[in-house]
């Protein structure tokens, strides 16, 4: 089945591929601005922030989530998944959110597809309506899906319910399936620092998995620290191995943050030339298969964290009668509001019935509380 749009990069990636089985290591990697302090976000938390939820999510607030975040100015999102709802019940709805969300310009919007099964399921919803009715609805946005395998069998299969080879055999032709319907492939490595059921992970084995999913054209790989485990030791260690196979350019980060240690974590990948990294608004989320592990890093955190020295102006008031010097990161996030972030991430937290786990979050909403409360006692100064 072809669909009608494709994009030149895959086919510049594709073509690079076919050239030599070995050009993995010198592909040059995809992300699409020259700024080499450019940071990709890619907001997780529809996916890997609800999957987890026990209580059903009503496709309407899955979607207006997703609009919220491309209102703020997120420019890629992932929408949800196409696994077996026998799995992941809270995923059944992601056809019908899809059909609900409203395509932000600029924006990228990505599923996860398990198996050839959830990639049909995909491309039925994507291929143009044969409806005679001309108001039909044009097919869901989605440019992209992301492929999952794990560094270690014993979470391959108590995720996906088959070893890494398997996984392997099973996902190069979704890949190319894919591929060849135009979509990105981004794939995705669970478990690089340790695994909640065989322990510490060799980091090895995530540099043969990486390399093996860009080999099927992956233009990205998202390292996941599924349980949280990870330190910034630890992270850096399974990033040296794994870049001496795949292009730094190439990885993505996707942390936990189970013991707190996720932001940490991110600003040594960013150190070592990771420029990509997944987050969830308000910290939601924790994978099924992982007992214990929480959410991803919360994306307030992570902004704050590279851009939020911006909010307070420059940091440069004399000090002790010398001039300080004015602070300012050199991080660029795209047009993503803070601001409005933290406002979206209370707000699903809210419906959700608990706290956003965002410190960031939390902090900015009680900064905006504090000043409405002393504009409406007459501007009185904080
Ligand atoms: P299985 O039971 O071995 O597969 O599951 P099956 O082929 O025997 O199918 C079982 C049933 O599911 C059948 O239905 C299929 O039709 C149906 P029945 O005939 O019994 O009525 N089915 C499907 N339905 C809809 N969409 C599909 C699909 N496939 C089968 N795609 C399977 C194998 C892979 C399907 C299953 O294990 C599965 O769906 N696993 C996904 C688990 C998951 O979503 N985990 C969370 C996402 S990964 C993650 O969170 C990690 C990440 O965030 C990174 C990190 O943090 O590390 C990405
Ligand atoms: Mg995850």
């Amino acid at each position: 089945m072809h669909l009608p749009f494709r994009s030149s990069c895959v086919r510049v990636l594709r073509s690079s591929l076919q050239t030599s089985s070995k050009s993995f290591s010198t592909l040059k990697p995809t992300l699409s601005t020259a700024n080499p302090n450019f940071v990709k976000i890619v907001e997780v938390g529809p996916r890997d922030g609800l999957q987890n939820e026990p209580r059903p999510i009503p496709p309407p607030i899955k979607a207006e989530l997703i609009n919220r975040l491309a209102l703020a100015g997120v420019r890629n999102i992932e929408a949800g998944s196409f696994v077996s709802p026998k799995w992941v019940p809270q995923m059944a709805g992601t056809s019908e959110v899809l059909s609900l969300i409203d395509p932000f310009p600029n924006t990228g919007y990505s599923v996860l597809v398990p198996n050839q099964k959830g990639m049909d399921l995909l491309l039925d919803i994507l291929s143009p309506s044969t409806s005679p009715d001309s108001a039909a609805k044009p097919p869901p946005p989605v440019t992209e899906v992301a492929i999952f395998t794990s560094a270690t069998n014993a979470f391959s299969l108590a995720n996906t319910n088959v070893s890494i080879a398997e996984s392997l055999a099973r996902l190069a032709p979704v890949a190319r399936t894919a591929l060849d319907a135009g979509l990105k492939v981004r794939g995705y490595v669970s478990v690089v620092v340790t695994c909640p059921f065989s322990g510490r992970v060799d980091p090895r084995r995530v540099r043969d998995v990486s390399r093996e999913l860009v080999q099927m054209g992956c233009y990205e790989i998202g390292l996941g620290d599924t349980t949280g485990a990870g330190t910034p030791a630890s992270v850096r260690a399974m990033l040296e191995e794994v870049a001496k196979d795949v292009d730094v350019g190439m990885l993505s980060g996707h942390f936990h943050d189970t013991n707190g240690t996720a932001t940490a974590n991110i600003l040594t990948a960013l150190d070592f030339g990771l420029r990509s990294f997944d987050a969830s608004v308000g910290g939601l989320g924790g994978c099924p298969y992982s007992p214990g592990a929480t959410g991803n890093v919360a994306t307030e955190d992570v902004i704050y964290a590279l851009t939020g020295d911006r909010l307070f102006g420059a940091i440069g008031e004399p000090y002790d009668g010398e001039p300080a010097k004015t602070v300012q990161s050199k991080w660029d996030v795209g047009p993503i509001d803070l601001a409005q972030l933290a406002e979206i991430g209370q707000w699903i937290s809210g419906v959700l019935g608990r706290e956003t786990t965002s410190r960031a979050g939390r902090a900015l909403m009680a900064k905006r509380k504090r000043e409405q409360e002393q504009k409406g006692k007459g501007g009185a100064k904080l």
